[in-house]
């Protein structure tokens, strides 16, 4: 699939498009072997296109995997507020999002990528896509909460949730929890504690679908999806 050559570095991340504009008609830029200076001229992924002597190579699709920490907001961008995306710091692509989101002060797994087809596809209400999450809340939970949550709890007058399962990890002034739910609704796992009597003191994503986060992941760190990763979320939708 040829392209203008302006785009293909565009969506590669080398810069906006008046930028690459300027670098091409400056001569930095080479396909084939051939200095091109024509912003509009076509190459396709078979070229090897190099700028500045460095090869590029075209990717239409990127997934990473990203340990949100607390304190970013879940966007693609903002003019005033760090975003998941600005902690992708390996490129400067503009048509990354992240999958669905996450609170402002809640951790953990975020799926960053612009392929648009499987991020809808994973969050498609009627896929019903499994969520973890790690919950530390205040008070004690108790199994009648665990029942509470698997019967399908009324969360307020317009939402009743669906059944989400609860293990209780250690009950006490403060407890800990493993929640999943299936939907994603705004604020959902805080509501729903709120809902019997709880207030949540942490959030943080495990999960998601089949897409686990990696442990060895820092808060703040990323890491590009494996091949059997993505082939096995590909699978599992
Ligand atoms: N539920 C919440 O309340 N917040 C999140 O960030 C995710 C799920």
């Amino acid at each position: 699939m040829a392209m203008r050559l302006d785009k293909y570095l565009a969506d590669m991340g080398l810069g906006t498009r008046s930028e690459i504009k300027k670098a091409v008609r400056k001569g930095r830029v080479s396909a084939g072997g051939r200095v091109l200076t024509d912003p509009g001229a076509k190459v396709g992924p078979e070229d090897e296109v190099l700028f500045d002597g460095k090869a590029v190579t075209y990717e239409p699709y990127v997934y990473y995997m990203l340990h949100k920490p607390a304190g970013v907001i879940s966007a693609s961008e903002d003019r005033r507020e760090r975003t998941c995306v600005d902690l992708i710091d390996e490129t400067r692509r503009r048509d990354l999002f992240p999958v669905g989101r996450l609170d402002r002060d809640t951790e953990g797994l975020l799926l960053i990528t612009n392929d648009g087809d499987l991020c809808h596809r994973l969050l498609a209400p009627s896929r019903h896509v499994d969520k973890v999450y790690y919950v530390r809340v205040s008070g004690r939970i108790t199994e009648e909460d665990v029942h509470r949550f698997a019967e399908g709890l009324q969360v307020d007058a317009d939402f009743r949730a669906m059944p989400a399962q609860l293990r209780i990890l250690r009950s006490d002034s403060v407890s800990e929890v493993e929640v999943v739910i299936r939907e994603g609704k705004f604020h959902q796992i805080k509501r729903m504690f709120r809902a019997v009597g709880k207030e949540v003191l942490y959030l943080k994503r495990l999960s998601m679908g089949s897409l686990t986060l990696d442990p060895a992941l820092q808060p703040g760190t990323w890491r590009r999806l494996t091949a059997e990763e993505l082939a096995e979320l590909r699978k599992s939708l």
